[in-house]
């Protein structure tokens, strides 16, 4: 059998309100081996039976199965389009045609609804919320309807009563000076012939309400506003729009109050019956005005919206030593908690939400600093309700029950844990029980801190975009889950805050730079340190090498190469400096009270500043920019050879006795070859030194164990990795945790708490250890030359501690397997390589092979016993 599994627009689904034709990447799937593509077939039609096929490109020879391109035909606006693939194989098959489609939305950005709103400019900091309505009529019959709809603020949309789309918190933070998305809904179900009524409810969101440590108000603009445009196809052919405009209406909305950070206060008594429905008598609604804004910031959805992905019934309702009453939902994450209750008009339920217990057993809510994630419920006339909250969300695993009208049950609440709704990709099964929750923590860091933007924490008054954070994170979030268009927006809105010199601030979108004049902190400096700026390079690279997607290169060249001449320009003899650098921030060689780790500045700056440079050349040479090539590369050598003699001594050893001057050192291959197994001893000696535990930071915990077994330390890597005492991975999972912690000992072995200035216990740049479990103990490893994994490496390095590790990659060609068990110095390794690409086994540990199953003969090297696979499963036993 051979099959097109899937197939993936621009990395989406079925996507709606696309701006031009998509790319299209298909999966095959075959039970034969070493299946190639020969041939492939695209048609593009506007209906399903292809009778009218509007392009066909033949079969085209080629091997190319991801990211195709459709020729430049232009398309409708607010119209759908099905496209279907066939392919043809090497072993002289061929696939039947699998179909998907797609969903224009504006084509040349003729949006003609105007942003509205019934605020004020006097309304300065006030975060309440309003209703605005329309009613209209569609006089004929429809064939289909597509909403758009956007806000400064945040919205709910309802057509004739009902919540379109149940995503949340639309339309998501960005760079709102520069750029708004406005999502696009398929409402051809909820509109009908006669008479209609748009609904929607407006809150401050990101756009207005206050933000950051500072909890400054209105960062984007003083109004919260609206915008939404409704196109109506007819049977007959014939079009209506209706715009958001001065003939709409609002009102203040039961939402009295809503913040990202302090949560909701919701007064039933406010509401307006069938406020959304035909027929209001609307006369005591205020007229709406509009904000005036360039519309050409206006860009589609490119990411999956933010959604509930999982939800949590509480484990267990109890009473803390202090007399508390609080719900345990078993896991921390980012949320929303539906409540259902009976009570009477004025009674109210409020709802506390935080992390962790305290060392006896009580609510903790001091590492929450000002966020006070608090919800409230007061009674209108509904005696039985059912409430979620809309324009906020929690970062929590517990919550206090404050008020309750009667005893409260634990069933009548359940935890909506939100996310951006991306595809899980990869899967990591281990006979370890502690890694293995190791591994969910790490996941479920993810999963809380992926609300829109990647946040450092989703609970206290920060949850910011922290570039150093998402950077370091990266590689392990593209395996466990398809970031591509999650990371392409925050990347789009990095280049957009990027300052006129190609600085890149600490935070995107940067809320940061002209509000922190007072803070002793951050008035040092807003952008550009090391490590955090490098964002805009070592991502895209990041993106490109899992995706294989040239496109996100293109976009992003100019914005790497800004923050590449930025260094440049700030350095003198090829070691740059800036303002205020974070340096190994929160390491444990930190002097007592400082977060900077003892790592000198100008070691992260030059070391970092050489590999985003290799990394900007390597850019350059995907896209062929050769002048580039020639230019930076001329750079880095004189980076790396500054580098070397100021870091290194005359007999090759460092002169900063860091573990992170080490492993950068290793990882970002600035020791010279040479000497590169004596700073491994080294870095080994300096873990001896504190009986075998890291003291890194949020620089050098990332490449830790990469820098230890590439260089051939692969038992002193496991050891690191399976240390369960703090500080250690596993230290928290002992300790219960259930996502990452941001400091090694955010609880302490006797209970105590870090300080409660900054003690977030969801906090995935430490999860980046993820990236070594899949990269060496998984061994799924991309080839550089051959980004997509369209050649890959499956390379594990086992360890006697473990009786087997699984993995699984979902790639843009299918699934790659890597499972390996160990019994009795014998090693069974199963593969599975998808069509349409090659793998590399490189079985470096391998004493001799004692069965395989793979015809091609194994080779030996340096690098131990490899051979080279089509596609297919393979199993293969060797001695270890
Ligand atoms: C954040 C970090 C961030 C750091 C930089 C903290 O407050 O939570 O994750 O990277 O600041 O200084």
């Amino acid at each position: 059998m051979f099959t097109i599994e899937t197939i993936q627009l621009d990395h989406q689904q079925t996507p709606i309100g696309l701006g031009s034709l998509p790319k299209l990447t298909w999966v095959l799937k075959s039970d034969k081996r070493a299946v190639a593509q020969t041939d492939y077939q695209i048609q593009l039609s506007k209906g399903l039976d292809f009778e009218e096929v509007l392009y066909d490109s033949l079969y085209v020879k080629s091997s190319q199965s991801i990211h195709v391109e459709l020729p430049g035909i232009s398309c409708e606006a607010f119209t759908k389009y099905f496209v279907r693939v066939r392919v043809k194989n090497n072993k002289n098959e061929e696939t039947a045609w699998q179909t998907t489609y797609f969903v224009t939305g504006y084509v040349n950005n003729q949006c003609n609804a105007s942003m509205i709103t019934i605020e004020d400019s006097s309304q300065l900091n006030n975060e309440e919320t309003f209703y605005t309505r329309k009613e209209f009529r569609a006089n004929k019959e429809i064939e289909s309807v597509y909403c758009v709809a956007t806000a400064f603020g945040l919205y709910n949309l309802y057509f004739n009563g009902e919540q379109v789309g149940d995503y949340k918190l639309t339309p998501g933070w960005t760079s709102y000076k520069n750029n708004l998305m406005y999502q696009v809904y398929d409402v051809s179900e909820m509109v009908e012939k006669g008479n209609n009524t748009i609904g929607a409810i407006i809150g401050t969101g990101w756009y207005k309400g206050s933000l950051g440590f500072s909890r400054n108000a209105n960062m984007y603009g003083d109004q919260a506003g609206f915008l939404c445009e409704v196109h109506i196809n007819y049977a007959d052919g014939s079009h209506d729009v209706i715009g958001s405009d001065e003939t709409w209406v609002g009102h203040l909305s039961p939402i009295l109050f809503s913040n990202i950070y302090d949560g909701e206060i919701y007064d039933a008594r406010m509401e307006i019956a069938d406020w959304h429905r035909w027929g209001l008598n609307s006369q005591s609604w205020a007229k709406v005005s509009t904000i005036a804004f360039d519309k050409n910031i206006l860009r589609p959805q490119i990411c999956e919206p933010v959604e509930v992905i999982e939800q949590f019934k509480p484990k267990e309702l109890f009473k803390t030593p202090e007399g508390d009453v609080v719900l345990d939902f078993g896991q921390n994450m980012s949320g929303l908690v539906q409540m259902s209750a009976e009570g009477k008009k004025g009674d109210v339920i409020e709802l506390n939400y935080f992390e962790a217990l305290d060392k006896d057993g009580n609510v903790y809510l001091d590492n929450l600093r000002g966020a006070k994630q608090t919800i409230q419920y007061i009674f209108g006339d509904d005696e039985s309700i059912v409430y979620l909250p809309s324009f906020t969300f929690q970062g929590f695993r517990y919550a206090r029950i404050k008020t309750y009208p009667g005893t409260p049950k634990a069933d009548d609440f359940v935890a909506m844990a939100i996310s951006s709704g991306m595809e899980s990709t990869g899967t990591i099964e281990t006979s370890n029980a502690d890694v293995n929750q190791l591994m969910h923590n790490i996941l479920w860091g993810l999963n809380g801190n992926f609300v829109d933007i990647p946040t450092d924490c989703p609970q206290r008054d920060e949850r910011l975009g922290w570039t150093g954070d998402a950077q370091v994170f990266c590689r392990t979030a593209s395996y466990l889950k398809n970031c591509y268009n999650f990371y392409k927006k925050y990347l789009t809105d990095l280049a957009f805050d990027q300052t006129d010199e190609g600085g890149v601030p600490h935070v995107v979108p940067d809320i940061l730079t002209g509000n922190y004049d007072h803070d002793d902190f951050l008035s040092q400096g807003t952008d550009s340190a090391a490590g955090w700026a490098d964002a805009a390079v070592i991502m895209p690279w990041t993106l490109y090498q899992v995706y294989g997607d040239e496109e996100i290169l293109l976009a992003q060249y100019d914005s790497m190469k800004a923050w590449i001449d930025f260094m440049r320009h700030h350095s003198e003899d090829y070691i740059w400096s800036y303002k205020l650098q974070f340096g190994d921030w929160v390491a444990l060689d930190a002097e007592e009270g400082s977060y900077f780790g003892a790592t000198p500045n100008e070691l992260m700056c030059a070391s970092y500043s050489a590999y985003s440079t290799q990394l900007f050349i390597n850019a350059a040479k995907a896209l062929g920019n050769y002048e580039d090539v020639v230019f930076y590369s001329d750079y880095h050598e004189k980076i790396v050879n500054k580098y070397q003699s100021k870091f290194f001594d005359a007999k090759g050893h460092m002169t900063v006795q860091t573990q992170t001057a080490h492993i950068v050192s290793l990882y970002f291959d600035l020791v010279p070859e040479e000497n590169k197994e004596m700073v491994a001893d080294d870095l080994v000696h300096l873990l001896d030194k504190e009986d075998g535990h890291l003291v890194t930071g949020f620089l050098g915990t990332p490449y830790f164990c990469s820098a230890l077994s590439q260089n051939g330390k692969v038992k002193e890597a496991y050891d690191l990795f399976l240390k369960d005492d703090f500080p250690s991975w596993l230290y928290q999972v002992k300790m219960g945790a259930t996502t990452i912690w941001e400091h090694w000992d955010g609880i302490k072995p006797d209970g105590s708490m870090w300080s409660p200035d900054m003690n977030s216990f969801n906090h995935y740049a430490y999860g980046a250890i993820g990236e070594w479990v899949q990269r060496s103990m998984v061994g799924i490893e991309v080839d550089e030359q051959n980004p997509g994994y369209r050649h890959f490496y499956i390379q594990p390095l086992v360890d006697s501690r473990f009786s087997y590790v699984k993995g699984s990659l979902m790639t843009q060609f299918g699934e790659i397997k890597s499972n390996w068990t160990l019994e009795d110095g014998n090693v069974k390794l199963s593969i599975s390589v998808p069509v349409n690409t090659n793998c590399t086994i490189v079985l470096k540990q391998a004493k001799e092979v004692v069965d395989s199953d793979i015809t091609g003969a194994m080779v030996r090297n340096n690098n131990g016993l490899s051979v080279c696979v089509g596609s297919g499963m393979y199993n293969i036993t060797f001695a270890v």
